[in-house]
């Protein structure tokens, strides 16, 4: 697969991303490279990882624990000081491998070490592959609020190892295919369509789809790193998506949500609120209400969490002046931004979610 270059960083895939890291490492001069892993890549991936890296032979391992309750300031400041006890200094290189917990809070312990040391990605789940280690949104969540405190700041280079994906479980594989169902319904309605027919999870020919996912949300944050503008299309149902999620890692009674699950019901609800709002037709939101369902079933809501979960909009990062903003969508493939709802119609399209339709 060949590799994507933007201005800030590259991204390079399977073998020949040990290649260019080895190329890239032997032209740097850092002074000191630690690799931040969880207690599951630490015995899955970093064995594969290392056996593939010729160049270096002198690291430290950190390890944090696994799972979106630890992605907080504390674990940061735990990291922060491991580098400290083991002399990091502004000319070490942090890399990064893991899924989207460890390569969202590597790159954010990284931009803020000491003003700002180099990180590169190896992200080892789906998610991290085709969403959270591109385009340089670094940080952690605060309390369930997810992504609350964070920098954009780009890696040095993102290293995509398909053959980590055979180390994730089913659920983690749908949750990282939320992302790329995602990026069709904003960007391109062939996308779509081909994920569609998608009737397994297989590795082979899932490369190829993961590749075009990456292009899509490269040349998205190219043209908008600082989401200005068009990189809010990248939002689609996160707005309700990031408000369930937080629900039910808040809630005690909930089943709590993988990232791609929950904005898997963020997206059939904001394709409910697009029909209302900007044009979306009936026959396209039955199509991607069926697509979602089949493959991620329904979450059950009654009113009270719904209530709660409306209440949490006021925490999305998109807002401004007191208004929550939403990325709609038109038609499939074509997004809209600073789309502004009604409560009322988000409980109508809450309901409309949950019918059998
Ligand atoms: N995950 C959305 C973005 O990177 O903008």
């Amino acid at each position: 697969m060949k590799s994507i270059e933007s201005e800030a960083y590259s991204i390079h895939f399977n073998e020949h991303c040990y290649e260019e890291l080895d190329s890239y490492l032997e032209h740097s001069n850092f002074s000191k490279i630690f690799i931040l892993v969880d207690s599951n890549t630490h015995n899955y991936c970093l064995p594969k990882f290392l056996s593939n890296i010729s160049y270096f032979s002198e690291f430290e391992i950190i390890e944090m624990e696994a799972g979106e309750l630890n992605k907080t300031i504390d674990t940061c400041t735990q990291v922060w000081h491991t580098l400290t006890e083991l002399e990091a200094d502004r000319k070490s290189l942090l890399i990064n491998l893991g899924g989207g917990v460890v390569t969202d809070l590597g790159g954010f312990v990284a931009s803020a070490f000491k003003r700002g040391i180099s990180f590169i990605n190896v992200p080892t789940s789906l998610l991290a592959m085709v969403d959270a280690s591109v385009g340089g949104k670094t940080g952690v969540d605060l309390g369930s609020l997810k992504n609350q405190v964070g920098v954009i700041n780009f890696s040095e280079m993102v290293l995509i190892d398909t053959s980590f994906l055979k180390t994730l479980s089913i659920d983690e594989m749908r949750s990282g295919m939320a992302e790329m169902l995602k990026h069709g319904l904003i960007k391109d309605a062939n996308y779509w369509n081909r994920l569609d027919g998608l009737s397994h999870l297989k590795l082979s020919g899932l490369g190829a789809l993961i590749h075009e996912s990456i292009i899509i949300k490269n040349e998205v944050v190219t043209r908008d790193p600082n989401e200005l503008g068009e990189r809010k299309q990248l939002n689609f149902g996160h707005t309700i998506g990031h408000a369930i999620e937080s629900y039910c890692l808040e809630n005690k009674t909930k089943k709590t949500l993988l990232h791609g699950e929950a904005i898997a019901a963020g997206m059939v609800i904001e394709a409910y609120l697009s029909t209302k709002y900007c044009g979306l037709t009936n026959k396209e939101l039955l199509k991607i209400k069926k697509v979602f369902t089949k493959m991620y079933g329904c979450v059950e809501f009654d009113t009270k969490d719904k209530k709660l979960i409306i209440e949490l909009l006021k925490y999305d990062k998109k807002n401004s002046h007191g208004e929550v903003k939403y990325s709609l969508i038109e038609s499939i493939g074509k997004c809209k931004v600073d789309m502004i709802v009604d409560n009322d119609v988000i409980f109508e399209a809450f309901d409309y979610y949950a019918s059998k339709q």
